[in-house]
């Protein structure tokens, strides 16, 4: 089953809750990206409003983390309500293993996102651990950005290892550049949680946008 998770940095932030009701109504989980500045060249939002949305939201709330430091802050995240949370591999290296025990110790998901650039070999050793991974199809930091062709390769990497391993169960979801024109492509690639933020709230037609990429 696809499931699409609009990502609400791309929302209309003097009207929040109406896009928070779309997503209740036509999406599947609320993908809520949190940027420090110093991982990525960018900063979003936080607590107030993670947990504002929280307070409204009938879908899983997905914290996406571009932070330094993950550990640090992934109980307030799950405190906040998230049921998934996802960090950079390139901002935990080897202390991943460590991290992803810890977010499943609160009773969340845990999801261990890789950047373009980064070779997804290097994510492996943890694959047996995670309980999804997050394929970054831009560089982290910025929505609105052109989807790097080249991901689709790096989620069939992928999907082959978890596959290989027996956890053919195991979610990959894909993180950027994301519209109707290239989502059944990705899913043919084995990707099942797309992400999408332009293609959603810029969209004339958000719900037939959301059912587009859906296929149905
Ligand atoms: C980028 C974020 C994405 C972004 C996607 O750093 O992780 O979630 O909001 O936006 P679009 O769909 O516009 O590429
Ligand atoms: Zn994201």
């Amino acid at each position: 089953m696809v499931q699409i998770a609009p990502s609400i940095l791309a929302a209309d932030f003097l009207h929040l809750e109406k896009d928070v009701l779309l997503v209740n109504r036509h999406a599947d989980i609320f993908h809520l990206d949190v940027m420090d500045g110093t991982f990525v060249p960018n900063i979003s939002f936080g607590f107030p409003v993670v947990e504002a949305i929280e307070k409204k939201a009938e879908k899983p709330l997905d914290v996406h983390l571009m932070i330094v430091h993950p550990e640090k802050y992934v109980e307030r995240f799950a405190k906040a309500g998230a049921a998934m949370i996802s960090f950079h591999y390139e901002a935990a290296l080897e202390a991943s293993g460590t991290i992803l025990e810890q977010i499943q110790s609160l009773g969340v998901k845990a999801g261990l996102v890789i950047n373009p650039d980064c070779p997804v070999e290097k994510i492996f050793p943890y694959l047996p651990q995670v309980d999804f991974v997050l394929i970054m199809s831009v560089f982290a930091g910025f929505g609105g950005q052109k989807f790097i062709p080249e991901s689709i390769g790096r989620i069939r990497s992928v999907r082959a290892e978890l596959d290989r391993l027996g956890r053919q169960d195991v979610p990959i979801e894909v993180d950027g550049g994301i519209g109707p024109d290239n989502a059944a492509a990705v899913v043919a690639a084995g990707a099942s949680i797309l992400v999408a933020g332009s293609s959603v709230f810029r969209a004339q037609d958000p719900p037939a946008a959301i059912a587009a990429m859906r296929g149905c």
